[in-house]
């Protein structure tokens, strides 16, 4: 289903434009004598890199020639190299070998782990193009993949066609120094509310990749339906998750152990983290209407697939409560070779202040236990969880004494206010999907607004990063996650990587209209906001 091409295009002069040429000449060996221009700045980039020097004399073009040497010796580089190979060759139709780089033999694209100073970390690379060539240095691996995801977005549209397209290959000249202001940027999916089979979420994924995303931070378990396998307690997936527990009883399904470590591995090659989220002691009616043992009463609780939210609660008192608790979390944590484990904690309405932080204090020592750094929403902060437990900010408001006061006690803050970086909030009254209870929020409202300014008291030592989530109570296909993503979750992007000075609204509405033909030619369904001066 492709909505695109239903708003109305603003007129609106596009400062670069990705006009494909056609080239007849054959392609050139190189380093190449006649390089056509290239028609993207080397700044034409989402997320804005921090440092841009172009030198128009230096444009790079590739040919049916080109070698993609790797830094020796490292697997990592070596992977990365064949991943771009692999998203270079169909459109190229070149053969771009990935070969050892040795000596001081030059040309080609060079993808090299290097000392690239302290201040570009670990995921920030250098990005030099001359007319020989394009050279890529990285402190880490991470590095070099968000350097290779760049270069991507400087060679034309037509590179992410499947198909071999007759185009002029040239990437422009200069350098591109980067690296990402937050450590944390991340998009969240709910497979709970609607279930998203293994390959829509890595479909998902090779997007979020593409923007620098690092975390991927999947929401497992809600009131409708289970959706992850554990050994301990089986029928969490197989009953909690059955047939007919999405919202209004369509769908269902859960991942299996091996399809979780799949996910993982395929995110892990793409230089993402999965965070893996069980929500608790709310949002558990899934597990209430499963094991019955579970409820206070000893009853289960009926299965429920409306939209409802806040009515769950496990039984704060029982002992079996933490048995379950314990066996989720060792299972969930064997399962996840990353720092964060997430334990919801929102809208618990059904919970007692006191129960709540009754339950927070055993809860987040068995995160703990299992060797992982406890996550939750913001409501965990009232449970006074020890300061290393990082709360996500769902709220809207912009005055939250809790959260401020958690600040001040250590605690950092994952940024996701639910007006601004909500992806299922709806664009505006006429969105055919999703929700509207935070906000309608545009693109431009997406964009406007800076994570380490928003909530009084919680500045920029105390914002690990960013988050987009996308909950899925409207939504049924990949399509639908898309139209609802995209182009927002490239707003959200930038505000994760990019420095607070390069926010320019004017600067990235041109460059997400260069998006456009990009996501076309991948088939990714994205909303053609009437605020972007969309390209094609
Ligand atoms: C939330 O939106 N309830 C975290």
């Amino acid at each position: 289903m492709r909505r695109s091409g239903t708003k109305a295009i603003l007129a609106a002069a596009v400062a670069c434009t990705t006009a494909l040429a056609v080239s007849t000449a054959p392609a050139a060996a190189e380093p190449s004598p006649q390089t056509t221009p290239s028609d993207i700045g080397l700044g034409d980039v989402i997320p804005a890199p921090v440092e841009v020097t172009p030198d128009s004399d230096a444009d790079y073009r590739l040919g049916p020639g080109t070698l993609i040497r790797t830094e020796p010796r490292s697997a990592e580089a070596r992977a990365i190299g064949r991943q771009l190979a692999g998203t270079l060759r169909p459109a190229t139709g070149y053969p771009l070998p990935v070969v050892p780089a040795h000596g001081n033999s030059a040309g080609g694209i060079s993808l090299l782990l290097d000392d690239v100073g302290d201040e570009l970390g670990s995921e920030g690379y250098r990005l030099d193009v001359t007319d020989r060539g394009v050279t890529i240095r990285a402190n880490e691996p991470a590095g070099l993949f968000a350097g290779t995801q760049t270069l991507r977005q400087l060679l034309p549209a037509a590179i992410e066609s499947d198909t071999r397209q007759h185009e002029t290959w040239t990437v422009a000249g200069g350098s591109i120094v980067d690296h990402p202001r937050f450590e944390y940027r991340s998009a969240m999916l709910d497979i709970a509310r609607h279930f998203h089979t293994p390959d829509e979420i890595k479909s998902y994924i090779d997007e979020l990749a593409r923007y620098k995303i690092n975390y991927f931070h999947i929401h497992l378990t809600d009131d409708q339906g289970w959706r992850i396998e554990i050994d301990s307690w089986p029928e969490l997936a197989t009953v909690g998750g059955g047939p007919g527990t999405g919202v209004d009883g369509v769908g269902g399904g859960y991942l299996t152990k091996d399809d979780y470590r799949d996910i993982v591995a395929y995110a892990a090659d793409r230089h993402i983290t999965i965070v893996p989220e069980i929500d608790m002691p709310g949002h558990t009616n899934s597990a209430l209407s499963t094991y019955a043992e579970l409820n206070c009463d000893g009853v289960a609780s009926p299965p429920r697939t409306d939209m409802a939210v806040g009515y769950s609660s496990l039984c704060i008192d029982k002992e079996i409560t933490y048995e379950f608790v314990d066996d989720v979390i060792r299972e969930i944590a064997e399962l996840t070779p990353g720092p964060y484990l997430h334990i919801g904690g929102d809208e618990a309405h059904e919970t007692s202040a006191e129960d709540y932080r009754a339950f927070m204090q055993r809860a987040v020592p068995i995160v703990q236990k299992y060797g992982k750094q406890p996550l939750g929403w913001n409501e965990i902060v009232a449970a006074e969880p020890s300061t290393d437990t990082i709360a996500q900010y769902w709220h809207t408001t912009t005055d939250h004494d809790e959260i401020a006061d958690a600040v001040e006690r250590g605690h950092r803050v994952i940024m996701s206010p639910a007006n601004k970086a909500y992806l299922d909030m709806k664009y505006d009254e006429d969105t055919p999907l999703g929700l509207s209870w935070a906000a309608y929020i545009e693109v431009r409202d997406a964009y406007g607004w800076d994570p380490a300014d928003y909530v009084n008291g919680v500045g920029e030592d105390a914002v690990l990063g960013v988050e987009a989530p996308l909950w899925s109570e409207t939504l049924r296909s990949l399509d639908h996650i898309e139209y609802m993503a995209f182009p927002r979750l490239a707003a959200i992007a930038e505000l994760g990587w990019s420095p607070q000075q390069a926010h320019d609204w004017t600067s990235f509405s041109e460059r997400l209209g260069q998006q456009a033909p990009r996501w076309e030619a991948r088939g990714v369904d994205f909303y053609r906001s009437p605020q972007v001066p969309w390209e094609s």
